[in-house]
């Protein structure tokens, strides 16, 4: 093959059925629909069981987006899953969810980049296909956050839920596919959003965990400015790389980290309203898996079609961040 393209061939998501409401956070915390509502824009947000874990729904998600690529697990060379909520410290959740499918040919392993992740795996596997080091590439982002949600903070527990979300790539030789993607990080932000207990720095104990070490905290407010300046930076370089302009844009899929931000980073970019996707009210903040589950969300309602140009764009605890520009 001569120039190679790395393109989404099929996608595909899941979730946990278990739902909170706003309703139902307004009876754990002070807080209410309207404030929830109109700070964030989110209404609701799936929550997993006791028994549910994080690979279960990364393989429903897996299994859809291999079936509507039209290839089989066997095809998959390299397995990337982008998740800060592993099934267990070890083995990789990756390697769980490769024996799961049956893919076991791939080079399967876990990337931490928080909702940036699964931006961070396009760009690693768009990489591997144009150098022909793998054929077909799953990357998938999986996230059981509820489990590291402290329902008594009312700053993190109106914001996360769970979810998983997948998308094949391959090869190809035609105008479709990547055109430009860009994963940047600043460890400088670490303390802005991060559990701190449960790693070998603060090890699991009685201690750690009824001190609520191992949840997420998170300085929300300044994250926010940070955001919006870092999503709109490296969407500006993903865009002036390939020679487009805002306005070219097909479809905006930033990951759906609060309604005001998405707004800011497309008003403030000068993308129109109208192109922008947001799912973030049924959802909340599914971190890695919430870019992968709007581009399935977008394919099944016939919003994304074949050579439309779209623009993905993320940022997440680290602080990491990241843009990804593609013909669909
Ligand atoms: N219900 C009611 N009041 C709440 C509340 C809730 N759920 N959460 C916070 N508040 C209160 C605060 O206590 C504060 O009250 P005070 O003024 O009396 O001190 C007030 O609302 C404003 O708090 P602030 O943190 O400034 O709110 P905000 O407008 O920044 O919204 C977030 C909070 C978390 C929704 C918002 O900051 C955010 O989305 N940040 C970005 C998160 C992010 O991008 N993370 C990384 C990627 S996942």
């Amino acid at each position: 093959m001569g120039n190679v393209n790395a393109v989404i061939l099929g996608t595909g998501r899941a979730y946990p059925e278990g739902v909170i409401t706003n309703a139902d956070l307004e009876t754990m915390v002070d807080t209410s629909d309207e404030w929830i509502t109109t700070r964030t824009g989110i209404k609701q947000r799936h929550r997993a069981a006791d028994n549910e874990y994080t690979s279960l729904f990364a393989v429903r998600a897996a299994r859809q987006a291999i079936e509507r690529a039209r290839i089989e697990a066997s095809d998959i060379d390299l397995l990337i899953c982008a998740t800060v909520t592993p099934d267990q410290i070890l083995p990789a959740t990756g390697c769980l969810i490769q024996a799961e499918l049956g893919a076991h040919r791939a080079a399967a392993f876990d990337l931490v980049a928080a909702c940036s992740g699964f931006l961070y795996g396009l760009t690693l596997a768009n990489q591997m296909i144009r150098s022909s080091q793998s054929r077909y590439a799953l990357v998938i982002g999986a996230e059981i956050l509820t489990r590291y949600v402290d329902y008594t903070d009312r700053g993190t527990c109106v914001i996360f839920g769970d979810g998983a979300g997948a998308a094949v790539l391959g090869g190809t030789t035609s105008e479709r596919g990547i055109l430009s993607a860009r994963i940047r990080s600043d460890g400088r932000y670490a303390e802005q959003l991060f559990s701190p207990g449960g790693g070998t720095r603060l090890q699991p104990t009685a201690e750690t965990l009824s001190g609520g070490m191992h949840f997420f905290k998170m300085r929300g407010n300044e994250l926010f400015k940070v955001a919006v300046r870092s999503m709109i930076e490296v969407s500006t370089e993903v865009l002036t790389e390939a020679g487009y302009k805002p306005e070219d844009i097909k479809l905006f899929v930033p990951h759906q980290a609060n309604q005001r931000i998405t707004d800011a980073v497309a008003d403030k970019l000068g993308v129109d309203s109208s192109k922008v996707y947001s799912n973030i009210a049924m959802h909340g903040n599914t971190s890695s898996a919430s870019i992968p589950i709007a581009l399935d969300e977008c394919v099944e309602s016939g919003m994304l079609q074949e050579g439309d140009l779209v623009l993905m764009a993320s940022f997440g605890g680290g602080a990491t961040w990241g843009a990804v520009l593609t013909r669909w």
